[in-house]
C-alpha cells in the first residue's frame, strides 16, 4: 500500500520507496498541502498549514475560525483564481457570468490499484495493477458547479508520481477553461535552486541553474511544440545539492506542445511550483456534461542529488513510458545519409552506402529528406508524399529490395505536419495550414504547418504515409518537424474556439502517431524536430528514440547529452558519428555510444584505417549495448562544472559490469588526473578489460583511478570496461 487516507486527520499520505507526499482536507473543504520530501513514517504535520501571522489585509474565509489560516499564504493543493490566493493559480474557469473566479473544494475521493490511461494523450502506463496505486480526489466549485478530478499515481518502487487533472463541467451552462495546471506543489521554503534546460537549434537542453528569489521564475513554450528553447523539465534542488547529495525534485511534462513551469516565491518565504499547458494562447470551452483532460506531469524525488533523480527518471521511462516492440529489444545500428548528401542523392548512390554499411557491420540505411515530390532543396514539396522514382531509379519497393538484398534494413524520413509553399498540396488546399484569415502567414524554411487539429487534413496525410509504409519493406521512420507555429488559428473552428487550436493540434499529432504505431508495430520510430526541438516524454510514448540535435560536433554534443540525461535515458538519445573534423573517430564514437549510436556521413570516403576503427566501434556497440541501454548512468564530471574534461559511466543494474568514458574538451592545466567512479558494489572486485588489472569497487570509488596514461590533448578520450569477478 502506498496511498493512505487517515480518516481521523482527514489527510492523504502518498509514499514511495524514498518519498512522502501529504495533504489534508481542511475546514470548508480546502485541500492543504503539507509535505513533500524524504520518506517519513508518520503524518503529524497538520500545523504546517499555518504560516504564522500574516497581514490583516490578507483575505480569510469567514467560516474558518483559525486566525492563522488565509488562502493568501496557506500551502494549497489546487488553488483557484481570484478567491483569496494571489499566487499562480492551478485553475481558472470563466463562467457564464463572464468572471473567472474559481474556488474548488473537496467533494470525495477514491483509491485504487493501477493507473488509468488517457484516451487521446500519452501517459505513463503500468503492465500490472500491482505496479502503482492511484488516488483520485474530486473537487467542486459550489457556485459554478464545475468539478475537477485530481489524479495522483504513485510508482512506489521508483520514488515517483504522476499527476493530472480532469475538468468536468457538471453545471448546466457552458464555461471556458482559461488555465489548468496539471501539477501544483507548495514548498515551505525558497532555499532552493532551480535547474532547467534551455537551448536553441544546435544547442538543445543546456543546463542552467539559478537560485530562487522573490520573483516568479519560469520556463515556457508558446511555439506549438515543447521546443528547443526550454525543455518541459525542471528541478527544484537544495541550494547545496550536487550530483550525489541534497534533495532534488524533478518535474517533467508528458506533453509535446505549449507548456509552463513556474516557481514563485511568496512574501512568506514559501515557493509554489506549477506545471501545465501554457495558458497564454489557450482556452477550452466545455459545454454542460463535457470534460477536459489535462496532460500528466511526472514528479521524482531524490534524497541524493540530481544523479539519483536522473536514474529514477531513466528507469521509470524505460519501464513505464517507452512502449512497443523496440522498448526492450536491441535497436538496429543505422547510417543516415543527411549530413553526407543533403537532398543531392540518387538511388544508386544510396545503394553504395548500403554496400559499405554491409562491409562494416551496420544494420540499416536511412534515406533522409529529398526522396519525394520535386524536392532538391528545402523550398518545395513537403506534403507531396509521392516517391520521386526518377531520383530513386524506379519504384520505392524495388529500391528497398536492392538495399534488403544486401542484408541491410531500410528506413525513411517524413515531415508529415508540414506543407511547402511550393507544393501541389498547398496549391490545392491553401486553407489546410494553420492560419488566421486575412493575415499574412509567416514562413519558416519555406514551409507552413498543416492544421493537424483537422481530421480531414490528418486523414489525407496519413493515407499517403500508409501507402508508402505498406508498399515497401520499411523498418524505421524518422518523423521530423522543422518549424514552429505562428498566426495560430484553424479554419475548422468557430471564432470562440480559436484558442483551442494549439492543444487540438497536439492531440491531432498524437492521433496520427497512435495510428502509425498501431498499424505498423514493427517499425522503429525516431522523433526529430530540427534536431532535438521536440524532445519530451509525449513523443517518447510513441517513438522510443529522438534525434538529440543537428549539432554532431562531438565536443558540443557533450553538454547537449549531459543536459538531455537529466531526465531522458540513453536509449532515447539519437547520437551519430559524423564527419565533424573536431576529433578523430574514436572520440566521436565514444560520445555517440552514449546514445542510440549510428553514422551520419559518406561511408565511401572512409580510408582503410577508418574502416578498421569503424568495425571496432560496431563491435563495441554490441558489446556495451546492454550496460548502456539498461544500466544506470552516473555523471562523473559534467561539462558545466569543468571546462576541461567530461566523464560519465554506466553500471549494469546488477552492478556486474561498468563502462567509464572520459573526454578531454580542452587541454587541462594539470596532467594528473584521478577519476573516482560511482555506483559500483564496494565489496565486489572488478577486472578492467584491457589491462587485466583487478580493483575493488571500494578502491575505484574512493581512491579512484590515476589516469595519467591517457592522452591529455583536446579531443582525446578513453573508455574503460569493468567486469565483476
Ligand atoms: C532537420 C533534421 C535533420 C534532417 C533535415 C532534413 O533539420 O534535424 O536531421 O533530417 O531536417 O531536412
Amino acid at each position: 500500500m502506498s496511498v493512505f487516507y487517515d480518516e481521523e486527520r482527514k489527510l492523504f499520505k502518498l509514499d514511495t520507496a524514498g518519498s512522502s507526499y501529504i495533504f489534508e482536507i481542511y475546514d470548508e473543504g480546502y485541500l492543504v498541502h503539507l509535505y513533500y520530501g524524504a520518506k517519513i513514517p508518520d503524518a503529524n504535520v497538520g500545523e504546517f498549514r499555518d504560516k504564522g501571522w500574516f497581514a490583516s489585509e490578507c483575505p480569510v474565509n469567514i467560516n474558518i475560525e483559525n486566525t492563522r489560516f488565509s488562502p493568501d499564504v496557506a500551502p494549497l493543493e489546487f488553488s483557484g483564481e481570484g478567491s483569496g490566493d494571489f499566487r499562480s493559480s492551478a485553475i481558472a474557469v470563466r463562467n457564464a457570468d463572464g468572471n473567472n473566479v474559481t474556488d474548488m473544494r473537496y467533494v470525495s475521493h477514491r483509491i485504487y490499484a493501477g493507473k488509468p490511461s488517457f484516451e487521446d494523450m500519452p501517459a505513463l502506463y503500468v503492465n500490472d495493477e500491482s505496479e502503482a496505486q492511484t488516488l483520485e480526489v474530486r473537487v467542486r466549485d459550489s457556485v459554478t458547479g464545475v468539478e475537477a478530478l485530481l489524479s495522483y499515481t504513485v510508482f512506489e518502487k521508483y520514488s515517483a508520481m504522476t499527476r493530472s487533472v480532469k475538468v468536468i463541467n457538471a453545471s448546466d451552462k457552458a464555461v471556458v477553461i482559461e488555465r489548468v495546471m496539471s501539477c501544483c506543489v507548495d514548498f515551505d521554503t525558497h532555499d532552493y535552486d532551480m535547474i532547467t534546460l534551455y537551448g536553441k537549434w544546435l544547442k538543445e537542453r543546456s543546463l542552467e541553474r539559478a537560485p530562487l528569489s522573490h520573483v516568479k521564475q519560469g520556463i515556457f513554450s508558446k511555439r506549438g511544440s515543447s521546443s528547443h528553447h526550454h525543455n518541459p523539465f525542471a528541478a527544484i534542488v537544495d541550494r547545496d545539492a550536487g550530483e550525489d547529495f541534497g534533495s532534488a525534485y524533478g518535474f517533467n511534462f508528458v506533453y509535446s506542445g505549449n507548456f509552463i513551469f513556474d516557481a514563485e516565491v511568496d512574501p512568506f518565504g514559501g515557493t509554489r511550483a506549477v506545471m501545465g499547458i501554457n495558458p497564454d494562447g489557450f482556452e477550452w470551452t466545455l459545454r454542460p456534461g463535457e470534460s477536459f483532460q489535462a496532460p500528466e506531469v511526472v514528479t521524482v524525488y531524490s534524497d541524493k542529488g540530481t544523479g539519483k533523480m536522473s536514474r529514477i527518471f531513466h528507469r521509470l521511462y524505460t519501464d513505464h513510458l517507452i512502449r512497443g516492440k523496440w522498448a526492450k529489444i536491441k535497436r538496429p545500428l543505422l547510417i543516415n545519409n543527411w549530413e553526407a548528401t543533403g537532398m543531392d542523392f540518387t538511388g544508386d548512390k544510396l545503394v553504395t552506402f548500403a554496400e559499405r554499411a554491409k562491409e562494416l557491420g551496420i544494420d540499416m540505411l536511412v534515406m533522409d529528406d529529398g526522396w519525394f515530390g520535386t524536392r532538391d532543396d528545402d523550398t518545395s514539396a513537403l506534403g507531396d508524399w509521392f516517391v520521386n522514382e526518377e531520383k530513386l531509379g524506379g519504384p520505392l519497393s524495388d529500391f528497398v529490395s536492392r538495399i534488403n538484398a544486401l542484408g541491410i534494413k531500410f528506413g525513411i524520413w517524413f515531415e508529415p505536419e508540414m506543407v511547402s509553399r511550393d507544393s501541389d498540396l498547398y496549391r490545392a488546399h491553401p486553407d489546410w495550414c494553420i492560419h488566421v484569415p486575412g493575415r499574412e502567414k509567416s514562413i519558416a524554411r519555406h514551409q507552413y504547418v498543416l492544421d493537424f487539429s483537422r481530421e480531414d487534413v490528418r486523414d489525407y496525410i496519413y493515407s499517403l504515409m500508409h501507402g508508402i509504409l505498406s508498399g515497401s519493406n520499411i523498418a524505421y521512420v524518422k518523423w521530423d518537424f522543422n518549424r514552429y507555429l505562428s498566426e495560430v488559428g484553424s479554419a475548422a473552428l468557430p471564432p470562440e474556439r480559436q484558442k483551442e487550436t494549439f492543444h487540438r493540434y497536439v492531440l491531432g499529432l498524437y492521433d496520427i502517431l497512435n495510428r502509425l504505431t498501431t498499424d505498423f508495430p514493427d517499425i522503429l520510430l525516431e522523433g526529430c524536430a530540427s534536431g532535438g526541438g521536440r524532445y519530451d516524454p509525449g513523443i517518447l510514448y510513441y517513438a522510443p528514440q529522438i534525434w538529440c540535435s543537428d549539432d554532431t560536433d562531438p565536443i558540443e554534443r557533450l553538454s547537449i547529452q549531459f543536459g538531455t540525461s537529466m531526465c531522458y535515458p540513453a536509449s532515447t538519445m539519437g547520437a551519430h558519428v559524423s564527419a565533424s573534423p573536431r576529433t578523430g573517430y574514436e572520440t566521436k564514437g565514444n560520445i555517440a555510444l552514449w546514445g542510440t549510436f549510428g553514422y551520419e556521413l559518406d561511408p565511401n570516403k572512409f580510408t582503410e584505417e577508418d574502416k578498421e576503427i569503424i568495425r571496432e566501434q560496431v563491435n563495441e556497440y554490441h558489446k556495451y549495448y546492454d550496460v548502456i541501454h539498461s544500466g544506470d548512468l552516473y555523471r562523473l564530471i559534467t561539462p558545466d562544472r569543468d571546462d576541461f574534461r567530461a566523464a560519465w559511466m554506466f553500471v549494469s543494474r546488477s552492478k556486474e559490469a561498468a563502462l567509464v568514458t572520459s573526454v578531454v574538451m580542452r587541454r587541462p592545466e594539470q596532467n594528473t588526473f584521478y577519476l573516482k567512479l560511482k555506483g559500483l558494489d564496494p565489496d565486489k572486485y572488478y577486472v578492467e578489460d584491457e589491462s587485466g588489472e583487478v580493483y575493488s569497487g571500494a578502491l575505484l570509488m574512493n581512491a579512484g583511478l590515476c589516469l595519467n596514461r591517457f592522452g591529455n590533448d583536446d579531443g582525446d578520450s578513453f573508455k574503460l570496461y569493468f567486469r565483476a569477478l
